[in-house]
């Protein structure tokens, strides 16, 4: 296999293009502070954790799909490095390997999925740049395609993803590359490391090749064992010794076998180091960690034990003898040589609703296992759900008990379904991939019991790893539908709360076996449960009503968008394809009401709280309103393609409410409009980028004028506040549907996640609808187009400008609409 410098540099100039793809400079800006909503246990794979093995303090750590992360080594937190990755870059968080330059040591390379082969050849670049004594620590997992190096000269504060000159190509022994150890104790400085080893996912063949020559030709390690695949390979200089964890799976899920071995460099001898032997062995080996002050320290960890828990191995001769972290006291009890705290995110111990089989404390999917090169009391280690680690190690080797803590702070790596800001209650509901999802009644804490979801002891409170969507009653907004997915041994699911989502009880009227997709309930619920319309993952709309079976709904099509009326018990929507659809009967038929232009792909529907009928469609050609039930619709001019969409508190009491998109409005962004749609404010900056729009969720919280909730795809929940001044509106009044783009804008763009700010002049993108434009001004004697004008408590005015009346929606809002 060779890879080929000319199909890796067009690959680059590609990457290139996109991160250069300039922000939307059309439309005003407004200054927003993004934080994450702490759930603070990191919440996914932490697959790899490095330490630069030159610079004291200097560690990372990559996630699956939630970006790299620096470690602030005084306070053992983590700060995000890639929270810049917007829709054309988001596959940066996924990042496949991560380098930290021990020669320039404030040089960082991330290669994002799929392509971390090609670090390799960055290595080998620098290999032949190194002026020093020359060592190489690289990381490099599996991918054999083209990709996207991110390189930083500031130790991940910014980015460049720009091409290095590459003189050498890649010709390894086959894909499937496992990992790469370069020895670094061959070779002379100045001068590419002459020997290199690899392992490959060849199962019960050759599997780790060595090259003495920097690359250019390679042969078959003499004397390996093949009959597991070689998961990690790394290297412990002083003791010219590679130790290699083996395991009969790919990982990182599997793994029922494996061993560990030693490969002497002087000698060529293997040795077989597996720590345990017959039935205490039924998993694979992954994290291999050497103690770079201590020759012959080492540890290991079980990839995967699924019960009773996970299980690290610590040795300080080389492998020749093994202490584990638990034994057997007598069964069934353990002999923890550990304490635990899960004290910064209490839900990850041994009270988690993960989902995996088992509540495993020391973790599973344990591919990264690393003691800080500068402090042998210092470890970490990553798993399938957090990072772990500790200060005092090498108590293991004396009293045999060393302190484990929870320390992912700082790392937010969930996927986030769906998120709720009722108007009453906690301020936020998420609902989250593979860790269900928490009420957040402190946006600046981890969820904890009985903040939590779901406990996961009580049966009547059903537990599933992904919690798929959530809808409050407009009329009770404590009482909450959720919807499961992906655990089909917890049956039904669906479930409904009373109490803002504390406690739930299961809805016996779903079937068992049906899962996903989305949910809606009704505007008013009570007790006693009322109407659950539910779009299901791959077996059509059904609706309940009272926690009575679920029935087919064969009117509205199996892919559709729902939303409930926040009002009327009775009215649902749906939408599909170019077609809006009306229930009045509670759900169970709906018509077609009108056409959404050309749209294929309708994402979401959200309707007024306030006023029945009053309803916002997103969909793949734009943003579609409609004031009377949709009857009608309005295209709103200037928007392309708009994904998540959510209605906030209005700015002012007698305003509409602030509309939140993600959109494409002169290009994709996260916008907010105070004027119903009239004139847009881009709310996000280059820092925050949000990763794949098409992948994220967003609402608007009812009580907070101007912040909105961002749930994404692998980065976990941000929070937005306004932090500057709003733009002034484009015009008072506009009457033509021309949308302009003359914009003043100059954009600095660069993939920095800290340092560059776009500076835009304002010059807002003018868009109508078929109205004037609405003000929001302190009340005056007659209301503004659509806004309110009675209610109960009303104390603005109640007439309206000319060619609006003042018409009667419900008891506690009557609204300005055309005449
Ligand atoms: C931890 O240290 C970093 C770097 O010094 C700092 O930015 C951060 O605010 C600290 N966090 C806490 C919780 O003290
Ligand atoms: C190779 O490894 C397997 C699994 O550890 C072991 O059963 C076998 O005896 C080893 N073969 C040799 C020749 O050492
Ligand atoms: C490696 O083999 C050489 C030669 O037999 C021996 O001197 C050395 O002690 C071995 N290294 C280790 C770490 O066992
Ligand atoms: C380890 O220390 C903790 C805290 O002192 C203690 O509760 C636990 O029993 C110890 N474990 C062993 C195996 O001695
Ligand atoms: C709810 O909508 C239905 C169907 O349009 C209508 O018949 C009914 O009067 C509405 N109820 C209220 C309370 O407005």
């Amino acid at each position: 296999m060779r890879l080929y410098k000319a199909e890796l540099v067009s690959a680059l100039a590609v990457l290139v293009a996109a991160v250069a793809a300039p922000l939307v400079d059309a439309v005003a800006s407004q200054a927003y502070t993004w934080k994450n909503v702490k759930i603070g246990g990191g919440g996914g794979f932490v697959p790899g954790i490095v330490f630069n093995p030159k610079e004291q303090g200097v560690a990372y750590a990559r996630t699956d799909i939630g970006g790299a992360y620096k470690l602030n080594p005084a306070n053992d937190t983590w700060t995000p490095l890639l929270d810049f990755a917007n829709d054309a870059t988001w596959n940066y968080w996924g990042v496949a390997a991560l380098a930290t330059d021990p020669v320039q040591t404030n040089r960082l390379y991330l290669v994002g999925i799929p392509a971390a082969f090609d670090l390799l050849v960055v290595e080998r670049e620098l290999s032949l740049q190194a002026t020093g004594g020359y060592t190489n620590s690289f990381e490099l997992s599996l991918s054999p395609n083209n990709g996207n190096i991110l390189i930083s000269t500031d130790y991940g504060s910014t980015f460049t993803a720009s091409p290095l000159p590459f003189k050498v190509g890649g010709n390894m022994p086959g894909r499937g590359i496992a990992w790469v150890t370069f020895d670094s104790t061959s070779g002379t400085a100045g001068s590419p490391t002459p020997r290199i080893f690899v392992g490959v996912a060849n199962l019960g063949s050759t599997n780790i090749f060595v090259s003495t020559n920097a690359g250019s030709t390679w042969s078959a390690v003499p004397g390996q064992n093949t009959t597991y695949l070689p998961h990690k390979g790394v290297l412990s200089p002083t003791e010219k010794v590679l130790y290699v964890s083996y395991s009969n799976g790919a990982g990182p899920y599997d793994g029922t076998l494996g061993s560990v071995f030693k490969y002497n460099l002087t000698s060529s001898v293997w040795t077989d180091i597996t720590p345990v032997s017959g039935s205490d062995l039924y998993f694979g080996f992954g994290g291999v960690a050497v103690d770079l002050k201590t020759p012959g320290t080492i540890m290991v960890a079980a990839l995967n034990s699924w019960w009773p828990d996970g299980q690290i191995y610590r040795s300080t001769n080389g492998g020749a003898t093994w202490s584990p972290l638990w034994s057997w006291l007598s069964y069934p009890t353990m002999n923890k040589f550990y304490t635990y705290s899960d004290s910064l995110a209490p839900w990850l111990g041994i009270d988690s609703v993960d989902g995996t089989p088992g509540d495993l404390q020391i973790g599973w999917m344990m591919e990264a296992l690393v003691i800080d090169p500068f402090d042998s009391n210092h470890w970490l280690y990553g798993t399938g759900a957090t990072i772990y680690g500790g200060h005092n190690l090498k108590l293991w080797d004396t009293t045999h008990n060393v302190s484990i803590s929870s320390l992912a702070d700082g790392i937010e790596e969930t996927s986030v379904q769906a998120l709720l800001s009722p108007p009453t209650g906690a301020p936020l509901i998420s609902a989250l991939g593979d860790i269900q999802g928490f009420v957040h009644n402190d946006l600046t804490k981890a969820g904890t019991l009985p903040d939590e979801i779901a406990p996961s002891v009580n049966w009547v409170n059903p537990t599933w790893s992904t919690t798929a969507d959530l809808d409050y009653a407009g009329l009770n907004p404590l009482s909450i539908v959720r919807i499961g997915t992906g655990d089909s041994t917890q049956g039904k699911q669906v479930a409904l709360s009373n109490d803002g989502g504390n406690t739930w009880s299961q809805d016996f009227g779903a079937a068992d076996n049906v899962e996903g997709g989305k949910v809606a309930l009704s505007g008013k619920f009570i007790s006693s449960g009322d109407t659950v319309l539910w779009r299901t993952n791959g077996q059509g709309v059904m609706v309940s009503q009272f926690t009575n079976p679920f029935a087919n709904v064969p009117s509205l099509p199996a892919t559709a968008a729902i939303a409930s009326d926040k009002l009327n018990n009775s009215v649902f929507y749906g939408a599909n394809a170019n077609s809006f659809y009306l229930s009045t009967d509670g759900g169970k038929t709906f018509t077609v009401k009108s056409s959404l232009g050309t749209s294929n792909a309708p994402v979401k529907i959200v309707v007024n709280p306030k006023v029945t009928g009053d309803v916002w469609v997103s969909t793949d050609t734009g943003l579609f309103h409609s004031t009377n039930s949709g009857t009608s619709f309005t295209a709103i001019p200037g928007i392309s393609a708009a994904w998540a969409i959510a209605l906030g508190a209005p700015k002012t009491a007698t305003s509409y409410p602030a509309i939140f998109a993600a959109a494409n409005i002169g290009g994709v962004g996260y916008f907010r409009s105070d004027d119903m749609g009239v004139n847009w404010i881009q709310i996000n900056d280059v820092a925050h980028g949000f990763g794949s729009a098409s992948s994220n969720c967003i609402s608007g919280d009812p009580r907070i004028y101007g912040r909105v909730y961002i749930g994404t795809n692998g980065r976990g929940i941000f929070y937005g506040d306004a932090s500057g001044a709003a733009p002034p509106p484009s015009s008072t009044a506009s009457s033509t549907s021309t949308v302009s783009t003359t914009s003043k804008s100059t954009s600095t763009v660069s993939t920095t996640s800290k340092s560059t700010t776009t500076v835009s002049t304002t010059t807002t993108v003018k868009s109508t609808s078929t109205s004037s434009t609405t003000t929001s001004s302190a009340p005056s004697a007659t209301q503004t187009a659509f806004g309110q004008c009675g209610g109960q408590g009303w104390t603005g005015p109640t007439a309206c400008v000319a060619g609006y009346t003042c018409t009667f929606s419900n008891d506690f809002y009557s609204q300005c609409v055309p005449s």
